[in-house]
């Protein structure tokens, strides 16, 4: 059976998790294949929260096996502490599955994200602060600790002995810190998590394909978005992991014949958290509406997002870096109180017009925007659950959406409740 991938298509924030919940629901395997706990995915099921950081959405359905696949950057720690929070809430984490190939964050990941980002002064990223970064450098460098490391103290223990000495040299000498203690990340890792992680550490990659081959459906979840990615995203001002529909394939161990569809999350409007470009930001009301309306704070950190219009041009670009079957359209009940909603459909820059993100970032820097205005419905959209009782300036919004990005919308999200959205496939 083919695999689906659920895509980000922004900056991140979509609202993702509620339509990956959606369509787990029709799968045996839920994957996530690349970042860590810089993800904050919210479901909201029968009026409780629950924000998943780094297990699946799958893991709220008792027939899916959520699998933490070796893309993912995984904290141990943190890992634990949201097992025991789902458990808490009822829920069986027991079936969770963890690749041994995927790499841990350690202590000192976080800490050089803290104070390399202040060393970058104004040109600070506004990372996460979660260790993500350093903890990929440290796989593309070869010096990394892997979930498989926990299986043997005594490998765990030479490796990071080695590492160490670099980190706090680093940590000492460039960034004036104190170093940090191995004893008490052997005491934390080897004795606190080891026994908690190895029920799950498995080989993720033949679980995938035997899934696969016993004609089961595999959802690859990704996290973060397409322009947050390393490649493709407005770099530096990204995540160190490919969040594209192709890191599904490196993240999960997967090739990509296995991959017929791939739903692209996209807000009815867009955010953005730390720095970077964004076109379509709003620095007026209407940006603070967007912000108070929906709930637009980090699920991990609090900050506050930057809000603007839907920016058709980047969703343009999304569609072709992700081959993108369809796009699932979120929070658009967000945008009811609005006398006219404005999209964005070209940038122009010097007389020039740009209907495709442009590749050089001085120049998304910028551009100005081109909008199409179109009349709001000012109605409340949040109690609709069919279309035909969707009103007319709404359903012209998606159809002028639909038209400029080219593919169908295929679900429409009013609210945050797991009920509220609509199913929109022609
Ligand atoms: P990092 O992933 O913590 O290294 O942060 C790099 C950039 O990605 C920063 O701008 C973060 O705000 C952003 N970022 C990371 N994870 C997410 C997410 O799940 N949603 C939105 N932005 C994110």
């Amino acid at each position: 059976m083919p695999a689906t991938v659920v895509v980000g298509t922004q900056w991140g924030d979509e609202g993702k998790g509620k339509f990956t919940d959606l369509v787990a629901k029709e799968m045996q395997l839920v994957v996530r294949y690349q970042g860590g706990h810089n993800a904050g995915h919210t479901l909201v099921v029968d009026g409780e929260t629950f924000a998943l950081q780094l297990v699946p959405s799958g893991i709220l359905y008792d027939h899916i096996t959520p699998v933490i696949g070796n893309g993912v950057v995984v904290d141990p720690r943190v890992l634990i502490a949201e097992m025991d929070t789902l458990a808490a809430k009822g829920v069986d984490t027991s079936r969770l599955r963890v690749s041994g190939n995927a790499h841990l964050i350690l202590p000192y990941h976080q800490e050089i994200d803290k104070v390399s980002e202040r060393y970058l002064g104004r040109n600070k990223i506004g990372t996460t602060k979660r260790g993500i970064g350093p903890a990929y450098a440290d796989k593309a460098a070869r010096v990394g600790l892997r979930v498989q490391d926990l299986l043997d103290p005594k490998i765990f223990t030479e490796k990071l002995q080695v590492v160490l000495k670099e980190k706090n040299a680093l940590l000492a000498k460039v960034y004036n810190q104190l170093p940090v203690d191995l004893d008490s990340i052997l005491a934390e890792y080897l004795d606190v998590c080891r026994p908690r992680i190895e029920p799950l550490i498995a080989d993720t990659v033949n679980l995938v394909h035997d899934a696969l081959e016993a004609g089961q459906q595999v959802l690859l979840e990704g996290a973060q978005a397409t322009f947050l990615d390393l490649d493709h995203g407005t770099y530096p001002y990204v995540t160190s992991s490919n969040p594209v529909a192709g890191g599904a394939c490196v993240g999960a161990g997967i090739g990509p014949r296995h991959i017929d569809r791939v739903i692209g999350i996209a807000k009815a409007y867009v955010t953005r958290v730390g720095a970077g470009p964004f076109p379509t930001e709003l620095f007026d009301e209407i940006g603070d509406h967007l912000v108070d309306v929906g709930h637009e704070y980090g699920t991990n950190t609090g900050r506050r997002r930057r809000t603007g219009w839907f920016d058709a041009v980047m969703l343009r670009h999304a569609v072709r870096l992700n081959s993108l079957s369809e796009v699932a359209l979120t929070k658009l009940d967000v945008l009811d109180d609005l006398d006219t909603v404005k999209v964005c459909v070209a940038y122009e820059l010097d007389g020039e017009r740009f209907t495709h993100l442009p590749y050089h970032q001085s120049v998304v820097h910028k551009v100005t925007p081109i909008y199409e205005e179109l009349p709001g419905w000012k109605t409340d959209l949040s109690g609709i659950t069919e279309r035909k009782d969707l009103p007319r300036q709404a359903e012209d919004y998606i159809a002028f959406l639909e038209a400029q990005l080219g593919v169908p919308i295929g679900l429409v999200g009013v609210g945050p409740g797991r009920e509220q959205f609509l199913h929109f496939a022609a």
